[in-house]
């Protein structure tokens, strides 16, 4: 191999929100960078659609069906992934979701399941694979899928732009208390790409003119971008980059009017 750094063989990444979208395209990627992947969702056929092509291109997966904001089935799959692959080298924390609702119409309810599936999940799941990583003591890789909207002001969404945010500085803190189990934690900060969660807005041509107006490089994203920043933030190329959040955006948090 060209550059032995970005290599992934020999290491275990488990993906959450592995079944479609971002995670599904984050899993495959990362199996074709050599890594073996535990697949993990609330959807069974959705992670049996992407575990058989990550066996296709010759690498493990596992399938742990999970719902992330629950700490028992979150315990209970780190643990299962634990015996079934050997041990996790690297977390991807992307389930996440969103409810757009002007503010003045979030109800408590709306606020405590944005919370839970993009903030407390990510928390809990670090925590417990940070402890496994701990007691592997062979350092980790954490990466937690955060969004533009967690660095700059978006028109709606305040729920969904405080869990964002509180990645960020989440990522920064874990960073602090875990580099000396040479653990690195970081973040991908994207901006608009087209999957089921994004879909809808996407048809709309007005709003697609928007965002493009407001991004440097006058397209969205396609989600391979997202695979090699990731590949590098969960390989050894990135041993000494650690709290960062990387933004990959097309440029749209880079600029002023
Ligand atoms: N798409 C974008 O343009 C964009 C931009 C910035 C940031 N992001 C972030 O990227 C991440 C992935 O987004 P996406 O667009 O790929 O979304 P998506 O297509 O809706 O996929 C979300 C994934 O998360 C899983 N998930 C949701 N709630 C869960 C729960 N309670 N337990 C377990 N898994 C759960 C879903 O699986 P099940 O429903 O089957 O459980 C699904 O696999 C999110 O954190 C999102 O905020 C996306």
């Amino acid at each position: 191999m060209f550059l032995p750094a970005f290599d992934l063989q020999g290491k275990t990444a488990l993906v959450t929100g592995a079944g479609r979208g971002i995670g599904r395209a984050l899993a495959i990627g990362l199996a074709e960078a050599g890594a073996d992947v535990i697949l993990l969702s609330r959807t069974r056929e959705q992670l049996e659609e992407v575990a058989s092509i990550i066996r296709e291109i010759g690498r493990q997966a596992y399938v742990l069906t999970c719902d992330v904001t629950k700490r028992e089935d979150v315990a209970r799959a780190v643990q299962e992934a634990k015996e079934a692959a050997g041990g996790i080298d690297v977390l991807i924390n992307n389930a996440g979701m969103n409810i757009r609702t002007p503010a003045l119409e979030v109800t408590d309810a709306d606020w405590q399941t944005i919370m839970d599936t993009n903030l407390k999940s990510a928390f809990m799941l670090s925590q417990e694979v940070g402890a496994l990583m701990k007691e592997q003591g062979r350092g980790g890789s954490i990466i937690s899928i955060t969004s533009v909207a967690g660095q700059v002001a978006l028109r709606t969404g305040v729920v969904y732009a405080a869990t964002k945010a509180a990645l960020i500085q989440m990522t920064k803190v874990l960073a602090f208390e875990w580099g000396k189990y040479n653990i690195n934690v970081n973040a991908i900060g994207p901006w608009y790409f087209k999957t089921p969660l994004t879909e809808k807005l996407l048809q709309d041509e007005a709003y697609v003119q928007d965002i493009l107006s407001v991004t440097p490089l006058k397209r969205i994203g396609e989600l391979p971008e997202l695979v090699g920043p990731v590949v590098f933030l969960a390989s050894d190329a990135a041993s000494y980059v650690t709290g960062q959040t990387l933004f990959v955006d097309g440029g749209m948090t880079i600029h002023g009017f």
